[in-house]
């Protein structure tokens, strides 16, 4: 039987085994359709490991317990999108208004944790570094650690390198920054070590249990909550609510938001962009 779901080399079984396999394992809502996504992103891998067709290599995924090649499935059937300073505007917010209250609400401690959940390749929580080293010198004596998560162990090992192409550099970085920040390699920029190590990578899960993290003042869960069911999406802003430290900020992307989701969060608007805060508004 053909549905919407098939393509010429993907049938409606097969599809709907993929869907399932990538609702539970990632959450990632695939919907009817996307079958000709599944076939793009999947034929490399069924042909890396000798499949002639699609079909061929996912009845030999259904007949093998969960394994490595599963997790490829997943992570393959991820999007990746993003680059540096993405949308501009939240990073304008973080450093006009955001940093700026929690450099003096946190004076005593001298102490700031920033978190980038599905982080992707890096570029974000790159951006965030890149942003702290060039407008905070102050705290330099202070610590701040930036964590980075995501799914997928793929894009975490790019994001570790650190190691960018001239099209990713040339997405989102001002050459100014380009070249204070980053060293040319060969072909590639490679992000200076100083801001380097200042990111921690770690691979987390956002529907199974997090790593230990300490409270954080800034999240920035940008891009990944479009992916996921309103149930989904619920479940998780409840456990950022308890990551969240006292007085800080969650980052969303430009088509994500938690009205109609989470009630405990409340919108704080910035211009052209948004954060969410818990709490009741400083002025009510
Ligand atoms: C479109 S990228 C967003 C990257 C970055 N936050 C940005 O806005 O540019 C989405 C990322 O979410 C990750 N992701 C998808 N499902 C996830 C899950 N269940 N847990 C953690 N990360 C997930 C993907 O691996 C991907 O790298």
């Amino acid at each position: 039987m053909t549905t919407l779901a098939a393509t010429p080399a993907l049938d409606s079984l097969s599809f709907e085994y993929v869907r399932k396999l990538v609702l539970e394992r990632s959450a990632i809502a695939l919907e009817t359709g996307k079958g000709y996504l599944v076939e793009s992103r999947l034929m490399p891998i069924a042909r890396a490991h000798g499949h002639g067709t699609l079909s061929a290599f996912i009845e030999s995924l259904r007949r093998q317990p969960h394994g490595i090649l599963h997790t490829q499935v997943v992570e393959a059937m991820t999007t990746n999108e993003t680059s540096f300073f993405r949308d501009i505007h939240p990073f304008d917010a973080l450093r006009t208004i955001v940093l700026p209250e929690l450099v003096s609400a946190r004076s005593a401690a001298k102490k700031l944790n920033l978190w980038s959940a599905a982080c992707s390749t890096g570029q974000e929580p790159y951006s965030i570094a890149i942003l702290l080293a060039e407008h905070f010198p102050a705290l330099s004596d202070w610590t701040v650690n930036i964590y980075a998560t995501d799914l997928s162990q793929q894009v975490l090992d790019r994001a570790q390198a650190g190691q960018f192409t001239q099209l990713e550099a040339n997405r989102g970085l001002p050459a100014a920054l380009l070249v204070k920040y980053f060293d040319k390699v060969g072909l590639h920029w490679h992000i200076k070590p100083a801001i380097k190590r200042r990111v921690r990578f770690l691979q987390a899960n956002l529907i199974e249990p997090w790593p230990m993290l300490p409270a954080m003042d800034v999240i920035f869960m940008r891009n990944v909550l479009i992916y996921f069911t309103p149930e989904t999406k619920r479940q998780i802003l409840s456990k950022v609510r308890g990551q969240l430290a006292a007085g800080g900020t969650l980052f969303l992307g430009g088509a994500e938001t938690t009205l109609g989701i989470d009630d405990a969060w409340r919108r704080v608007n910035h211009g052209k962009t948004s954060t969410y805060r818990l709490g009741p508004a400083a002025n009510s």
